[in-house]
């Protein structure tokens, strides 16, 4: 449906329709943008507070699941941080980020971008140690165990200060290298870039890569600061620029990526339904857009239900499939040798599939 770059016509075998389903399953793929917090599923809610005599007020799954239905980004986080208190001891990170690990490898993930929220830990007495090592443990162990590529990044709570966001900086830096760079999250109305600006200055000085969500609920003026004043490198969900053809110009003249997050973007009110998605307007484009699950307990599927869902709603092609897996290597922090033999794989999984 639509017109990718010429780089990606060149390489995308055509593909017959009716094995599309399959191609996307099995096609190799980078996840950028999933937040560990929002892989705890219900079950794990249920298993760690027990684990850690915490008391919820839910009485059992059913109840739990009845309270995700959300109307806003805030009615969800409302929830997503109050999920996250279950969470402990060195072990409870460490056996979050091995489940979702595990879900990623079987959606055929190579390498996953992983944020963590230290201020929704530390907020409670966990120490940052605890946070980092059980999660960067996790990620040793899905290279040898699993074949995934899998590194951490830091995101800052946008609805707390800036200073509380120097001083996570300073808790984590002990741990410099056990995370590849930092994000920005949470509260994204009122909260916009130009507050985080010299946090970011920073984490640049210290060689960290610079992300951040903007043009989620916020406006495209907020893409447009993350990158002038952030520095931002990649932009999180950016499904608003779509508003502003001006941007999408500079952004598919950048190749600035878009780690985009279909189901998210539909549970938390920010398109009526998948088949309204700016994702086809993006591609279109040029941009470089990615498929994404964001916070997969919480929506409704992991990383393939995000690109089976949204394949079906927007009617999109084998050479959308191959576009988007392709954008997600070029736009992930992986060395150019890792993502050059994941192209190569990518390419292998299309030939396998027209001669099949
Ligand atoms: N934290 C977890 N999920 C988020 C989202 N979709 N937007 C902003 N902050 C988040
Ligand atoms: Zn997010």
């Amino acid at each position: 449906m639509t017109a990718g770059p010429d780089r990606a016509a060149r390489h995308a075998p055509p593909v017959a329709r009716e094995r599309l389903p399959a191609l996307l399953a099995v096609m190799p793929k980078a996840e950028l943008h999933v937040h560990i917090e929002g892989t705890l599923e219900p079950e794990m809610i249920f298993m760690l507070a027990e684990r850690n005599g915490v008391a919820l007020p839910y009485a059992n799954l059913d109840g739990l699941r009845g309270a995700y239905a959300f109307t806003s980004l805030q009615s969800f986080l409302d929830l997503y941080y109050q999920g996250a208190g279950v969470l402990r001891t060195e072990q409870d990170f460490h056996d979050l980020a091995w489940a979702y690990l595990q879900r990623a490898a079987a959606d055929h993930v190579v390498r996953a971008e992983i944020f963590f929220d230290p201020q929704t830990h530390t907020a409670r007495g966990i120490s940052m140690a605890t946070v980092i090592n059980g999660l960067k443990r996790a990620c040793t162990e899905a290279r040898t165990r699993l074949g995934i590529s899998a590194a951490l990044i830091l995101s800052f709570l946008r609805h707390l200060s800036e200073r509380e966001a120097f001083e996570t900086l300073e808790q984590a830096l002990p741990f410099r290298d056990d995370f590849i760079g930092v994000g920005l999250d949470s509260s994204e109305v009122g909260n916009p870039p130009e507050k985080f600006a010299r946090v970011f200055a920073r984490c640049g000085k210290l060689g960290l890569h610079r992300v951040a969500h903007a043009g989620e609920e916020g406006p495209a003026a907020y893409i447009r600061d993350a990158l002038d004043l952030l520095h931002a490198e990649r932009i999180d969900h950016g499904v608003q620029a779509a508003t502003d053809p001006q941007l999408m110009a500079r952004l598919a003249a950048e190749r600035i990526p878009l780690t985009v997050c279909p189901l998210s973007n539909v549970k938390l009110c920010v398109f009526p339904d998948l088949s309204r998605h700016s994702l086809p307007r993006l591609l279109a484009a040029g941009l470089c857009a990615t498929i994404n699950s964001d916070d997969p307990a919480y929506f409704g599927g992991y990383l393939n239900d995000n690109f089976q869902a949204t394949f079906d709603a927007l009617a999109l092609t084998a050479q959308d499939a191959w576009q988007l897996a392709a954008n997600s290597f070029e736009a992930s922090f992986a060395s150019a040798a890792e993502k050059q033999s994941w192209t190569d794989r990518l390419s292998a999984c299309f030939e396998a599939a027209r001669t099949s």
